[in-house]
């Protein structure tokens, strides 16, 4: 165990930084073994504050060089390093301090600040990754003029990127190569990047809208160029899009972004010059899934999104972190559903907010969207802060509607542009633009943990009257309790017999769309009664998701089965379908499932049905997974939940067998492979089919045979490789494997698919198997791809086979951790995840969990990552 414990920061301890770096103008030479790091600062003493003329500055492992005071080289008294900070005192209003200072790129497997990822060097400073460049004020709110020269051997880096704009390029006098860069935008150093290799870029231009022509460049590993087009398209969409819906126009002659192998998260967006994942931005038809694409096209987009959110209106601290992650994320899903099916989108959303975030929410790391206090900043890029985060802003979307809301997102553009900014001014801004007070909504930002919503109705016959009383409470979280009614923003609508929406309203609510309206809940309790109900309706309630709260509201399997076949609201016909199969689990866990006769003919109709989006329907008939049945049960039993629910499965293909063939034939399609939404669609639904059909035929093994040898592209090749892997024998299982690796082992991401299918599968992956992929030659552990493909996947995925009665699967996982957090601190602290979830397992496992929680808390120099996870997961 550490001694010394790490501090915690709080919230209510902000202060003003006591100088500002009005301009930084950084030297970075790079040399084979060892990278010199020059910053040239010019402080202005921060007059708002009483400050005594001393600055401590940030740095991490940085080899101090020397410290000049206006061009006066200070001499060792005159400053203090401590083992994070750089202290100088006595100092005037203005100055400009030079600092020197040396770093080893090559050694950085923490893959913060700057450092090398395969042939090239690259950096991450989100969040407090610059101080591992140089001493620093590495805060949000100092804001800075940016000037990069890079300096390198000629003809080493023929790529050397900085961001804003380059200024110039020249070989010196000493034969090396110096390339500089103006960024003219002030910018927190966390937006800071830097990037060095030997690089291929594919070029393209923006005509922005009001005429600036934009450069546009993506640069890659020369093996990868030709997975760089489809990127480019969703980045000319983003741009595109940001005009018309948000009036949000790009700034700079150039935007460029790079893909590197080693990144901790999915991408980061620099001033000009975002950092990707290469996971997130390369694809072609053959190495790319269809649902690869639709993330890229995502994260092209957010990353985008965040030049206004995020770059030009930026955090004042980490704490309003949810500030650009929250509304970027909003941004993003708003995109999405633009170019695909906004229901789907919806439903993907949803899904993940419900098997995640309110896991996350429920458990130990509880916290609010605005987090009061925290350890590691790190730890806090949660799926509370992004997901929840943009849950919070859907809703203000969903209060103020599309008009109010955009008046709201001009007026906070217009008035903090160049500022770093809390969350209160957002929704001040918002509340100003439309005359409204969302005090009582702000809770949301306050209050962590997942509200509950009961719903109890009552129909009166001889007064044709409806009544609803909606009640809710938000449950305790680690560190708060008693907590306050929340405004909840609740759509919903009434169908009749025939399932038409009944052109009902009711006081005081208000029309959402023609045919729903939302009811603003905002106490405790509320009554609501609608009138002149000419008929018992049946209620659709919580359509599209109109608020992230636990539904729970009484209704038996006919009434589900109704609206899943009617519910005028996408969302909540899919919502229905995932209740009632919820509830053939169960039945199944209890040993008395079948389906009825009226469950049967929906599923066959569902599987026949031509008029729905055909990825609609893929996901009506998908059921829910195994993390999604475990946020609905406690305590939660792995093993019982896997068989349930592979009962019920295997009732559906069976109920679908007769047809299967059919409509996978029907399915196929003559055109070639394009990435566009009907197409993907059309691939979902026939890949469902595929696997329902192998599940319970061995000709369906045999299509998946054929598919698999056949297929053009990744979507449907993995689709296939699925099924065999699944549901073949053995022999075809392993035979598939081993043909996919021989095909695709030169290529590193579809490597990662590979080790994904085999992590991910209940019925291959033993605590044997992943130990032997983890000695396997395509695995690194310093490439946290490789590493959350084998070790995140199965933890979270291979549910049956982590949770081992003699530990070993838990006991494996920690090792990994344990290992881990000498390597990549981030990468440990974010495996820890399904460890924390110990106290809703059933009685046996979760002591086997916790001890294994104890055992890296055990161990000497624990990271504060891990640390903060372990020890919050333990109290
Ligand atoms: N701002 C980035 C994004 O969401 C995420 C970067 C987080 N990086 C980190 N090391 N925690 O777009
Ligand atoms: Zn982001």
């Amino acid at each position: 165990m550490r001694d010394a414990q790490p501090n915690t920061k709080y919230l209510k301890d902000y202060t003003a930084p006591a100088y500002w770096i009005d301009h930084t103008e950084l030297t970075v030479e790079l040399f084979d073994d060892y990278t010199d790091v020059t910053a040239q600062l010019r402080i202005r003493r921060n007059d708002e504050l009483d400050a005594a003329g001393s600055l401590t500055l940030d740095g991490q492992e940085l080899e101090l060089l020397s410290v000049a005071l206006d061009g006066n080289t200070l001499s060792a008294e005159q400053y203090q390093v401590g083992d994070e900070s750089l202290t100088l005192s006595g100092l005037g209003d203005q100055h400009l301090l030079t600092i020197r200072n040396r770093i080893y790129p090559q050694n950085n497997t923490a893959l913060e600040g700057l450092y090398r990822s395969g042939g090239m060097y690259c950096t991450q400073c989100e969040a407090e990754g610059f101080r591992r460049i140089s001493y620093y004020l590495d805060r949000p709110d100092v804001m800075s003029e940016f000037t990069t020269h890079i300096i390198a051997a000629d003809g080493q880096w023929p790529v050397m990127l900085s961001n804003g704009n380059k200024i110039a390029d020249s070989v010196m006098e000493d034969g090396r190569r110096r390339v500089s860069w103006h960024d003219p935008f002030p910018k927190p150093c966390y937006l800071f990047a830097l990037v060095a290799g030997d690089l291929r870029v594919l070029e393209d231009t923006f005509t922005t809208m009001s005429g600036r022509e934009v450069a546009l460049q993506i640069f890659v590993e020369p093996q990868n160029i030709d997975k760089t087009e489809y990127a480019m398209d969703a980045l000319k969409r983003s741009m595109r899009w940001d005009e018309e819906v948000y009036g949000r126009e790009y700034d700079l002659d150039v935007f460029m972004i790079v893909a590197v192998d080693d990144f901790n998260m999915g991408a980061m967006e620099n001033k000009g010059l975002n950092i990707f994942n290469s996971s997130c931005v390369l694809a072609n038809p053959a190495t790319a899934t269809d649902s690869t694409y639709l993330r890229i096209e995502a994260i092209v987009a957010h990353e985008y999104f965040h030049n206004w959110s995020g770059n030009r209106v930026t955090c004042r601290d980490w704490f309003q972190l949810s500030l650009k992650e929250g509304f970027t994320v909003f941004r993003d899903a708003g995109f999405s559903a633009d170019m695909n099916s906004a229901t789907v989108k919806r439903v993907e959303d949803v899904q993940m907010l419900r098997t995640v975030q309110f896991a996350e929410d429920g458990g130990p790391m509880a916290h609010p969207v605005q987090p009061d206090s925290f350890i590691e900043i790190s730890n806090f890029y949660t799926v509370t802060i992004y997901e929840k985060g943009a849950e919070v802003v859907g809703m203000l979307h969903r209060l103020l509607g599309e008009e109010g809301f955009r008046k709201g997102s001009d007026l906070y553009f217009d008035r903090h542009d160049g500022q770093a900014v809390t969350i209160h001014e957002f929704v001040a801004a918002m509340e100003d633009a439309n005359g409204i007070d969302l005090s009582q909504f702000k809770l949301w930002y306050k209050q962590a943990g997942t509200p509950v919503v009961e719903a109890a109705s009552s129909y009166d016959a001889d007064a044709q009257t409806l009544t609803l009383t909606l009640r809710q409470h938000t449950p305790d979280t680690p560190g708060q309790t008693d907590k306050q009614p929340l405004w909840i923003p609740l759509a919903l609508g009434l169908l009749d017999a025939a399932g038409n929406d009944m052109p009902v309203q009711v006081e005081p609510a208000e029309a959402w769309t023609a045919s729903s309206q939302v009811l603003h809940l905002r106490e405790a309790e509320q009554t609501f009664v609608f009138h002149n109900v000419s008929e018992r309706p049946e209620l659709s309630l919580l359509r599209h998701f109109s608020a992230p709260v636990k539904l729970e509201y009484q209704q038996s399997p006919e009434q589900l089965l109704f609206l899943l076949q009617h519910d005028t609201d996408g969302f909540n016909r899919w919502d229905a379908g995932q209740k009632l199969m919820l509830h053939w689990i169960e039945q199944a866990r209890s040993g008395s499932f079948s389906l009825s006769d009226a469950e049967q003919t929906a599923l066959v109709s569902l599987l026949q049905d031509d008029q729905l989006d055909k990825s609609m329907l893929s996901y009506l008939l998908n059921l829910p997974s195994e993390s999604y049945v475990a946020e609905f049960s406690a305590p939660v039993d792995p093993a019982a939940i896997h068989h349930a629910r592979e009962t019920v499965r295997l009732a559906i293909a069976n109920t679908l067998l007769p047809h299967l063939a059919e409509r996978y034939q029907q399915l196929q399609s003559p055109v070639a492979y394009q990435p566009e939404p009907q197409q993907m669609a059309q691939r979902a639904l026939k890949n469902l089919v595929l696997s329902y059909w192998a599940l319970v035929s061995s000709d369906g093994v045999t299509a998946a045979q054929a598919q698999f040898e056949q297929a053009d592209n990744m979507t449907d090749q993995m689709a296939a490789l699925l099924s065999l892997v699944n549901y073949g024998s053995d022999e075809q299982a392993d035979a598939a494997l081993a043909s996919f690796y021989q095909q695709w082992q030169h290529d590193t991401l579809v490597v990662n698919q590979w080790l994904s299918v085999q992590a991910g599968s209940s019925r291959r992956a033993t605590v044997a198997s992943i130990e032997q992929l983890l000695q396997h030659e395509a695995f690194d552990w310093r490439n946290p791809n490789k590493v959350r493909s084998v070790l995140g996947v199965f933890a979270n995925q291979a549910l049956v086979s982590f949770h081992q009665s003699d530990a070993s699967g838990y006991a494996l996982l920690a090792d990994a951790i344990i290992k881990l957090n000498g390597i990549n601190p981030q990468m440990a602290s974010r495996l820890l995840t399904p460890l924390t979830r110990w106290k809703r397992l059933i009685p046996e496992l979760s002591a086997l969990m916790r001890a294994q929680l104890e055992r890296i808390q055990s161990q000497e120099d624990l990271s504060k990552d891990v640390y903060e996870v372990v020890s919050k997961s333990l109290s």
